[in-house]
């Protein structure tokens, strides 16, 4: 009862402020009565591209279409066929995986280790079976950065490309080297509850122009490359006097200035951000190890892999016990809002391609995993309160 009492606002997994510079950004585009692709996307693009390593940066509407169009591009550039197969993790977000059927290739799943990255060694013993495998597409999960060092050498080892799924793990690194900066390409989300958030968005992240290009012309329509400026991050010419060419089978992905004006204006501070996220999530960790120690609690917490620098995007969180169901529940009731841990390989869809059984690890996370929020809007206050239910909850017997 004490705790509920104490229950001052909604604990979510995820956080959007509007700031004095988002309102200011948000006015200059809709005082230039230019709110297609413009200055502001430009600057995103730039911005985000030099954060991540990498030269261009290419705005789509979601990440998933980022994903979408690396991969095409790539099929394209390289000559791959379909049916050819890309690995993916067997725990990621959906879309993941859905963007390999939309190319019409295969996807291949591989189990994932003890921080919820591919696992190389499974990387490993597949790749000898698979003559077909054209491309890895590692996923940064929950804001850290899949073990890249072992999982390149095995791709460079195999001749396969390295798309990097780094939609939630903005700004997250690998022994100094940033999610983005590792592979061919590297795409992220600003979707809903992700470490920069402008309700919708995504961006495609490389150094190699002719794949930049590519992807530019994919997002918009499959433009011919002529029609593109060749000086300016490959953007497109503006309309007056553009001719209606398209040389490729593209897409309608194109996204308008204001979801740039979001973005950049998060950007001016995101080390605090991740800096408040990191000092959530070990106050977290600390207080629920202290549950595990002396209320029995038995919950796996997040670790952070060798090397890496984590963004926190959530905490994830897998019960030792087959209770996440009442758990999660205990914690909605008490104004904490819970998500699955992304369970894929047990989703109807992907049937075809994968039997839950043979990814053990994946399957542990399916039935038991879920994640909380430690986003910069929480203070310690909102953590310890958290903490405090997960303790109610193990010393209640529940
Ligand atoms: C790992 C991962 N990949 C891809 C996506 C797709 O991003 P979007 O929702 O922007 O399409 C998400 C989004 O939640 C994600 O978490």
């Amino acid at each position: 009862v004490n705790t509920l009492v104490r229950a001052r606002r909604h604990i979510g997994t995820g956080t959007f402020r509007a700031t004095e510079k988002t309102h200011e950004l948000v006015r200059q585009v809709l005082e230039s009565g230019h709110i297609s692709y413009g200055p502001m996307s430009m600057d995103f693009e730039r911005q985000i591209a030099e954060l991540h390593g990498c030269h261009f940066g290419v705005l789509a509407n979601s990440g998933t279409s980022a994903l979408q169009v690396a991969l095409q591009a790539l099929k394209e550039l390289q000559g791959w066929e379909d049916g050819d197969e890309v690995l993916v993790p067997a725990v990621t977000f959906v879309a993941t995986a859905n963007i390999v059927l939309h190319n019409r290739m295969k996807p291949v799943f591989v189990d994932i280790d003890d921080y919820y990255g591919m696992d190389p060694f499974g990387v490993e013993a597949l790749l000898p079976d698979h003559p077909k495998a054209r491309a890895i597409l590692p996923v940064h999960l929950f804001g850290q950065a899949a073990d890249m060092t072992d999982l390149l050498y095995l791709a460079r080892l195999y001749g396969l490309m390295t798309i990097e799924d780094c939609c939630e793990a903005m700004f997250a690194s690998h022994y100094g080297a940033v999610v983005g900066s590792w592979g061919e390409v590297g795409c992220f989300s600003t979707y809903n509850a992700h470490l920069i958030t402008t309700g919708v968005g995504g961006m495609a992240t490389t150094n190699d122009p002719e794949l930049a290009k590519r992807m530019r012309c994919l997002v918009n329509h499959g433009l011919d490359p002529d029609e593109l400026n060749m000086d300016e991050n490959f953007s497109p010419r503006p309309v007056i006097g553009r001719s209606f060419r398209f040389a490729f089978s593209g897409h309608s992905y194109r996204i308008t200035e204001l979801e740039a004006a979001l973005g950049l204006a998060q950007l001016e501070d995101w080390r605090t951000m991740v800096n408040v996220r990191r000092r959530n999530a070990n106050h977290l960790r600390a207080r629920l190890s202290i549950a595990n120690e002396h209320a029995d609690a038995d919950l796996t917490l997040p670790k952070e892999r060798p090397g890496n620098s984590h963004s926190w995007m959530m905490f994830p969180i897998v019960c030792g016990r087959p209770e996440k169901g009442r758990l999660t529940a205990w914690l909605n009731e008490r104004d904490i809002e819970t998500r699955d841990m992304l369970p894929l390989t047990n989703q109807p869809v992907f049937r075809e391609f994968v039997f839950e059984e043979d990814y053990p690890h994946a399957q542990v996370v399916n039935e038991r995993g879920f994640y909380v929020g430690v986003h910069q809007d929480l203070g310690p206050d909102d953590i310890d309160y958290m903490a405090d239910c997960f303790e109610d909850y193990f010393r209640s017997g529940r």
